[in-house]
């Protein structure tokens, strides 16, 4: 079964035993476990939702990190994902590696960050239905978030951050930008650091999603870090942006 097919059924498995019903969900009201899976169930699921499609995202993703050079060839990879959802991105990751015949996905941690904690329940709960459950760790709380990642030694480690829709949706919130660049901040003494920004929707909101892109930089730039800006694939589901490696 394919890395997409399993991601639907086991999405449709949950959605099976916790009785999805709100498919109209708004992601600033997701109060309920129902209502995540409802609105996840649109871009994961949902052959009309063609922007939202995981393949896209896979695509995007892989892309940018082949087109970044990214070889990902030190002993351990970390993942870090900024408003994950659902955990979609550390699943496209996982599966980017996992083709990699010298890349065992098993070394690889994910860490999900999300404010809303129904979103991070259901990434708990994907995860929960893999070999390598305990290689992802969700959290919504940004202090606790902050401690663990302060708490890491990433010095030996290629790290790969990444960021979807998320940027963008707190395009009039700098507090919520800053808190995103005070995380990532904390991932810099590894060996190498990427951050990508991938959306599938860029393509609709250049200038948005440029300028998002742009004050994220600056906010980095408060934190003492500098990064590159290589813009990527300027098409409908375009991926940003950047990468940083140690002398
Ligand atoms: C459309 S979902 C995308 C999920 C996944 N990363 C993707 O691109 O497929 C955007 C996610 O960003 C989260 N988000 C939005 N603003 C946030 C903030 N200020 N802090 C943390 N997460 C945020 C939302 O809760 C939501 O789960």
């Amino acid at each position: 079964m394919s890395i997409r097919d399993r991601y639907r059924s086991t999405f449709n498995d949950i959605a099976k035993e916790h009785g999805e019903v709100d498919s109209e969900a708004k992601i600033d009201r997701l109060d309920s476990l129902k209502k995540a899976i409802g609105y996840t169930r649109r871009f994961v699921v949902d052959e009309e939702q063609r922007h939202y499609r995981y393949d896209y995202y896979r695509d995007a993703l892989s892309d940018a990190i082949t087109r970044l050079d990214a070889d990902l060839a030190g002993c351990q990879v970390v993942h870090l994902d900024i408003g994950c959802g659902p955990g979609l991105f550390s699943w496209v990751l996982h599966d980017h590696l996992r083709s990699r015949k010298d890349r065992r996905p098993e070394s690889v941690v994910y860490y999900g960050y999300d404010h809303c904690a129904n979103m991070i329940k259901l990434a708990n709960l994907f995860w929960d239905s893999l070999p390598y459950r305990n290689n992802f760790r969700g959290d919504f709380r940004l202090a606790a978030t902050a401690a663990t990642l302060k708490d890491q030694d990433f010095s030996d480690y290629d790290v790969v951050v990444t960021f979807g829709y998320a940027l963008v949706q707190v395009q009039n919130d700098p507090t919520a930008l800053n808190h995103f660049a005070m995380l990532i901040q904390y991932m810099f003494p590894s060996s190498s650091c990427i951050v990508i920004a991938a959306d599938a929707h860029s393509g609709l909101r250049r200038e948005a999603f440029s300028s998002q892109c742009r004050a994220l930089q600056a906010a980095l730039n408060e934190y003492g870090v500098d990064l590159e800006d290589r813009r990527l694939l300027p098409d409908s589901r375009s991926v940003m942006f950047a990468r940083l490696d140690k002398e």
